[in-house]
């Protein structure tokens, strides 16, 4: 723990230091945004950014001059160079469960022994999805992936994101145990013609077995002769997949060390390496390598994922805002939202610092989100009059993803720029029910296009992100031990073993199934 967590170690020794910086940032006066840019002219210069395809502009947050030094100064005293190191090296930075944290070596960046093992796992995987494709398992028209959190959301995202209409395969990921979800997929999918594909880290996830059970069920149902010849498994665990009944030749393992919310790089990716193809899988695989790079070789001044992580900490610690909100003005990625909730939310969102002390700051905010138009006639409201301040990030792709009229597009993008400038700028009238406050921040993400490439950077760019939000609040985001509790208690219902919960639960489950 001492090297890996060396703050913790010598907190004795600099914990007045640290604080002081943390004093700085919070005692520092605040400054309103249209100040900020009158005082700045180079504003938009010195706080926007490019990498990869996508241009970042954090000059409509509070961030300046005198705030960043402060930070680089804290990014300094949390060691943040020192553990993007371990991250990038492999590290056992996952202290709780002593492993490290390596999603970057499936981009080819980390301990040589794991991007070696990361190369040849990815190669065992291309070699099924091209027997695949040569028929091996019959004729595949329909893909089921099952998986749920970091199982499912990634190639979820992925998929919409990604699909261009002409694919190969149909594929339906389904996580929720709720049977109405897989239900609609069973009535419209031929059994004869249906690749099942189990995807769990620990294969052992309720829902996701539950799943398997009914689609194997209706495979059998339907006449299919051989329906575990037809699963292929994407897991940690490979002997207990192999345990199920997998034959070892249709399992794709993966690395422990690999976290489920950064295991789409993995072979958890296969249904979207099948779906979409290789080069898509690959372009993802590369865009998250230079989003790496980045964020290993470049200076904090100019590091997107720590000064994302400066503005977070910023609103969140200094301005006390509990949520983030996140619009993409793109229906492809009308799943990142759902994507970053996980990755943020299960990460941060704890209580305790990577060294067992409780953590005396606010972890990570409620991140929540959705749709350009759509959020602006419902939601938007609140974010340009309500009493909370919530940071805004917008997200949207110059390339359109349709073949429509122009206006569309045009109207779309325009409608994105112009909640940004509202929230800023406000506008003042003596009738409090028709005055915009404004001073209200927002993050801007404009992508050149959506292709695998670019998709890749922006997903490494928010794990980054993460991390740095972790480091600089001392928490280790690897572990989801806040999850384990539901996961027990349902299991002590299901046992039915006479054991009593609460009253009120006791009635829930009285009443909706009475002895
Ligand atoms: O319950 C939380 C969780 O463990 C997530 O962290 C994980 O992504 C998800 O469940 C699914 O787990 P698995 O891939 O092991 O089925």
């Amino acid at each position: 723990m001492a090297e890996i967590w060396g703050v913790q170690v010598f907190r004795n020794k600099q914990k007045e230091y640290i604080l002081d910086h943390w004093n700085a940032i919070e005692t520092q006066p605040a400054t309103t945004l249209t100040s900020l840019f009158e005082e700045n002219p180079d504003r938009v210069a010195q706080f926007s950014h490019e990498q990869s395809g996508i241009y970042f502009d954090f000059s409509k947050t509070h961030l300046e001059k005198g705030l960043l030094e402060n930070f680089l100064k804290l990014a300094e005293d949390k060691g943040l160079a020192d553990q993007i190191e371990a991250l990038m090296t492999g590290v056992a930075i996952n202290i709780s469960e002593e492993r490290a944290a390596e999603h970057t070596a499936e981009r080819g960046i980390g301990a040589e022994t794991s991007v070696e093992n990361a190369r040849l796992l990815k190669n065992r995987m291309q070699g099924l999805v091209q027997a695949i494709e040569a028929g091996v398992l019959g004729d595949i028209e329909h893909i089921i992936h099952l998986g749920i959190g970091g199982s499912a959301l990634g190639p979820e995202l992925l998929l919409e994101a990604l699909k261009i209409g002409d694919e190969k395969y149909e594929t339906a990921a389904i996580s929720n145990i709720d049977g109405s979800a897989l239900e609609p997929v069973l009535e419209r999918f031929d059994a004869h013609k249906t690749l099942l594909v189990v995807a769990s880290k620990s294969f052992t996830t309720a829902e996701t077995f539950l799943n398997a059970r009914s689609v194997i069920e209706w495979m059998t149902e339907q006449g299919v002769s051989d329906p575990f010849g037809k699963i292929i498994a994407l897991t940690a665990m490979p002997e207990k997949a192999v345990e199920w009944g997998i034959d070892e030749s249709r399992i794709l393992p993966f690395s422990e060390t690999v976290g489920g919310r950064y295991s789409l790089w993995s072979s958890i990716g296969f249904s979207v390496a099948l779906t979409l193809g290789m080069e898509v899988f690959d372009d993802l695989l590369a865009g998250a390598a230079e989003m790496d790079q980045h964020f290993k070789d470049t200076s904090f001044d100019q590091n997107i994922p720590v000064i994302a992580a400066f503005c977070d900490q910023y609103y969140s610690q200094v301005r006390n805002c509990e949520t983030r909100a996140v619009f993409a003005y793109d229906e492809r990625l009308k799943l990142l939202p759902d994507y970053l909730q996980q990755l943020e939310m299960e990460s941060n969102g704890k209580s305790v610092m990577a060294d067992g002390k409780p953590l005396d700051r606010h972890s990570s905010p409620i991140v929540w989100g959705g749709v350009g138009t759509d959020a602006q006639h419902a939601v938007f409201q609140l974010l340009h009059q309500g009493t909370h301040l919530v940071p805004v990030e917008f997200l949207a792709v110059i390339e359109p993803g349709h073949l429509l009229a122009e206006e569309h597009h045009h109207g779309l993008l325009l409608n994105c720029f112009a909640q940004g400038a509202a929230l800023m700028t406000g506008k003042k009238s003596d009738d409090p029910n028709r005055n915009y406050p404004g001073d209200r921040p927002s993050v801007t993400l404009l992508l050149d296009d959506l292709d695998g490439k670019t998709l890749g950077a922006l997903i490494a760019f928010y794990e980054h992100r993460t991390f740095a939000n972790a480091v600089l609040l001392g928490i280790n985001p690897y572990d989801q031990f806040g999850v384990e509790l539901g996961k027990e208690m349902t299991n002590a219902l299901l046992a039915d073993d006479g054991n009593q919960m609460d009253p009120s639960t006791e009635i829930l489950k009285n009443r909706a199934f009475p002895a």
